[in-house]
C-alpha cells in the first residue's frame, strides 16, 4: 500500500539517528521512494552518505544548497505524501510547535500539507520537561501524529521514557496513515491457520498451513478501516494488535466460533485450512507401538464453508482452495457447491505450494466465472489484491442486484 508513495524522512541530532537507517530501508523494501533531510546536528551522529546509499538519492542538508537536479524546500514539501521526523529532538519539536523555520527540515515541515509523523527520542528529563510536554500536546492538537518514545535504558545512562519507538511501530503507523480507509463500514470475519485433530494426547492430524495468509488479510483489512474478527487455528505467528482474535484448536471449535460471529459480518474470508477428517476415536492415553500395524478410522469434520454458503444472506463469502490438478475446474466446482462469491486457488505442488512461505501464486475466480491469475506476490501484497477484488466484485454484485430490482419493478408495473 505504500508502493510508489513519496516519503520524506527528516533526521535530527540525537543518538538514535543511526536507527533511521533501518526506517529508510524498511520503506525502500516496500518500494516507496524516500528523500532524506538531515539537520546540521544530525550529521554529527551519522553521515549523509549512509542515507544516500540506503535511499538511493542524495541527502538534503541545506536550505540554500545547490542540489542537482534542482529542488527547493517548497518542492520537497509539495512532493511528500508524508513527512516523518525520526528521531525528533526536543529542539525540532519546539520549533515546529512555534512555527519556526530556520533550517531546511523545519521549513519543509512548515511548508508541507502532507501528514506529519513525529517520533521523538531524547533523555528522560528532556522528555518529561513540561515545556516539551506542552509542545508535544500542541502538535497533537494540530493532528500531527506522535509515535511516543518507549521506556528503557537510554544511551545517556538514564533509565526511563525517551527511547525512539520501535522502527516496526513507526513503519506500521506510516502504513496506517497512507492507507485509504476504503473498507470502513465493513465487518470482516477471517479464519486462518490449520486445525489440530487429536489422535492421542501427543499426536494429531493436521496440515502445513502457517496462518500467514489469513493474518495478512486480517492486518490489511484492519488497516483499510474494516472491523475485523480473526478466528485462528494454532500458529506460531505473533498476535495482531487491535484485532479481535479467537483462538481455536480443532474443526469443531472453529465451526462454533465462526457460527457465533457469522451473523454480524458483511464479508467472510475463509483462509483457514480446516481438516476435512478427524480420527473417529481420540485416545486418552498415549498409543504405544505394540502392534505391527495400526489403523486409524477417520470421520468427516463439519463443512464450515458449505454451512456458511447455505446461510449466506447478503454476506460476501470468500473461500480458499489448494489443488494438485485441474485447478480452475476444481475451484469453480467448489465455488458453486459452497455458494461462494469468490475463490482463491493455488497449486499445492508448485514451488512450495504457498504453505508456510511469505509469498504465493494464486488465481482468483468470481461467482460469474471471471478468472484472474496473479503473479507470485508477497502474502502482504496478495492480501491487498484479494481485498481489492472483493471490493470490486461486491460493488458489481450490488449494482447488478440494483438493476435487476429496477427491471423487476418495471415489469411488475407494466403487468398491472
Ligand atoms: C551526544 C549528544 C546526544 C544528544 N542526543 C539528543 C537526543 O537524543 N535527543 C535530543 O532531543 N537532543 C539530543 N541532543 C541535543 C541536540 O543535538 C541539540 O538540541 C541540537 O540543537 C538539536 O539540533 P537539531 O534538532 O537541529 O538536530 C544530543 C546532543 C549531544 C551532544
Amino acid at each position: 500500500m505504500i508502493k510508489g508513495k513519496q516519503i520524506v524522512v527528516g533526521i535530527t541530532g540525537g543518538i538514535a539517528a543511526y536507527k533511521a537507517a533501518d526506517l529508510v530501508r524498511q520503506f525502500r523494501k516496500r518500494d516507496a521512494a524516500v528523500d532524506v533531510i538531515m539537520t546540521r546536528n544530525a550529521q554529527h551522529f551519522v553521515t549523509p552518505l549512509t542515507f544516500q546509499t540506503i535511499s538511493g538519492h542524495p541527502v538534503f542538508t541545506d536550505l540554500f544548497g545547490n542540489y542537482q537536479p534542482e529542488i527547493s524546500h517548497i518542492a520537497l514539501a509539495d512532493k511528500a505524501d508524508i513527512l516523518i521526523i525520526a528521531p525528533a529532538t526536543a529542539n525540532i519539536i519546539a520549533k515546529i510547535a512555534s512555527g519556526l523555520a530556520d533550517d531546511l527540515l523545519s521549513t519543509v515541515a512548515l511548508a508541507t500539507t502532507a501528514p506529519l509523523l513525529i517520533a521523538p527520542a531524547m533523555n528522560t528529563k528532556m522528555w518529561e520537561n513540561p515545556i516539551t510536554q506542552d509542545n508535544v500536546k500542541k502538535l497533537k492538537e494540530r493532528t500531527i501524529t506522535i509515535v511516543d518514545p518507549s521506556t528503557g535504558e537510554l544511551a545517556c545512562g538514564y533509565e526511563g521514557k525517551g527511547r525512539l519507538a520501535e522502527i516496526e511501530d513507526i513503519v506500521d503507523k506510516t502504513l496506517d496513515i497512507l492507507t485509504p480507509k476504503d473498507l470502513h463500514g465493513e465487518r470482516i470475519l477471517i479464519t486462518a491457520g490449520p486445525t489440530h485433530e487429536p489422535i492421542d494426547p501427543i499426536r494429531m492430524l493436521t496440515n502445513r498451513s502457517s496462518g500467514k495468509m489469513g493474518y495478512a488479510l486480517a492486518e490489511a483489512s484492519y488497516r483499510r478501516g474494516a472491523e475485523v474478527m480473526l478466528v485462528t487455528g494454532p500458529t506460531t505467528l505473533m498476535p495482531l494488535d487491535h484485532i479481535h482474535t479467537i483462538r481455536v484448536t480443532n474443526a469443531f471449535e472453529m465451526d462454533k466460533a465462526v457460527s457465533k460471529h457469522y451473523k454480524s459480518c458483511s464479508i467472510v474470508i475463509k483462509a483457514a485450512a480446516v481438516s476435512d477428517y478427524r480420527p473417529k476415536k481420540s485416545f486418552r492415553e498415549k498409543v504405544k507401538k505394540t502392534h505391527k500395524t495400526l489403523t486409524l478410522e477417520l470421520e468427516r469434520n463439519p463443512d464450515i464453508l458449505y454451512k456458511m454458503g447455505k446461510n449466506k444472506g447478503s454476506r460476501f463469502l470468500v473461500g480458499f482452495a489448494a489443488e494438485t490438478k485441474n485447478l480452475i475446474s476444481q475451484a469453480k466446482s467448489k465455488l458453486d457447491r459452497k455458494n461462494l462469491d469468490l475463490i482463491v486457488v493455488n497449486h499445492a505442488l508448485q514451488n512450495d505450494g504457498g504453505f508456510g512461505s511469505d509469498s504465493n501464486e494464486v488465481t482468483l475466480i468470481d461467482y460469474e466465472g471471471k478468472v484472474e491469475t496473479l503473479p507470485r506476490l508477497k502474502k502482504t501484497e496478495l492480501a491487498d489484491k484479494i481485498l481489492d477484488t472483493i471490493k470490486a466484485v461486491k460493488a458489481e454484485k450490488k449494482a447488478t442486484a440494483g438493476q435487476k430490482k429496477a427491471t423487476d419493478s418495471a415489469v411488475k408495473r407494466k403487468n398491472r
